[in-house]
């Protein structure tokens, strides 16, 4: 088998649970409840053994999830992270579709229909169009390609059921860019596109879309993922704790916003950007420049 199933209490095997509501249940008595919008919900987080996803996957739990899911292809973090909140986890690599399908129809079958899946597993890889072919690669199949089949095994389940929530991890680099890290930027631009694309298409079958686009997190990734100069562009940003992403998180599901901007002058930024691309494409020259690249 290409996964390996644990679970953190015993190592033999998740907890059944019963059928619960599923998304739009709640979303009906949202008026009424609105805080608790995640109590009782089945969830999902890939890259759940790093900083973004454990934390999301924590605060999920706090809110009253009635089950969350780790997956990651790190079999260590996923188990730390698991037992802590003692949740049954996944080793996975998201980008294998068979796998991440076997995964899904594991937690469905032991825990219920999902009602929230989070793909938030993502790399970081430094380097320009220099980067070799296998990185652009492994870039783009983890980046993009697996939200698109979380998408593609999730949406068809999801609208049966009468709707479900898809949160995509993308970052402020698929709005705006990332110095000193194309493949990276490039990817994540995908992965802001195929979330639109989704909110857009699916959106009138009950499933709603989020798109979590963070700058600067003080995670793994930052401090040891994405090469020098993209991490001292970001960090001169601003770096936020896991934990405060999970706050923007919480408040864009209870609001169903499509855009989560835990850095809210991304939006800002945005903004200059599209009312003027060469003005902006100056700034972050400069920006390049003051790096000493
Ligand atoms: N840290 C930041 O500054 C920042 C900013 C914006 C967006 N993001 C995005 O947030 C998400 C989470 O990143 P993080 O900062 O927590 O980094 P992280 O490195 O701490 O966590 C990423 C996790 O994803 C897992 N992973 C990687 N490839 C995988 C695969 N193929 N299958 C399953 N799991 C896999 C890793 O093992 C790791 O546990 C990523 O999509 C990242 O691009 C991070």
């Amino acid at each position: 088998m290409s996964f390996v199933k644990r679970d953190a209490e015993n190592g033999l095997g998740i907890k059944k649970g019963h059928r619960t509501h599923h998304w739009m249940a709640h979303r009906d008595s949202k008026c009424e409840d609105e805080a608790m919008k995640l109590n009782g919900k089945v969830v999902a987080v890939t890259g759940a053994g790093g900083g973004i996803g454990g934390a999301l996957a924590k605060r999920f739990c706090d809110e009253g999830a009635k089950s969350v899911t780790l997956i990651d292809l790190d079999e260590q973090s996923a188990q730390q992270n698991a037992d802590a909140l003692s949740s049954p986890w996944f080793v996975c690599d998201v980008a294998d579709e068979a796998a991440l399908e076997e995964v899904i129809d594991r937690i469905e079958q032991d825990s219920g229909p999902i009602d929230l899946f989070c793909s938030n597993a993502g790399v970081g890889t430094a380097g320009g169009v220099d980067a070799s072919n296998a990185d652009w690669q492994r870039t783009w199949e983890i980046n993009v390609m697996a939200q698109v089949y979380a998408a593609r095994i999730m949406i068809p389940r999801m609208i049966a059921r009468g709707g479900g929530y898809l949160l995509n991890t993308a970052s402020a680099a698929g709005l705006l860019t990332n110095l000193g890290t194309a493949p990276y930027a490039v990817t994540k631009h995908g992965s802001v596109a195929l979330s639109e694309w989704l909110a857009i298409t699916h959106g009138d079958d009950g499933v709603v879309v989020s798109c979590l686009c963070p700058q600067g997190v003080n995670t793994a990734m930052l401090n040891d993922g994405v090469g020098e100069l993209a991490s001292d562009a970001v960090r001169a940003q601003g770096v936020i704790e896991p934990s405060e992403v999970a706050d923007a998180v919480i408040d864009a599901l209870d609001e169903e916003r499509f855009l989560v901007l835990p850095h809210p002058e991304v939006a800002r930024y945005e903004q200059n950007r599209a009312a003027d691309h060469d003005r902006w494409i100056s700034a972050m020259r400069g920006l390049q420049r003051q790096f000493g690249r």
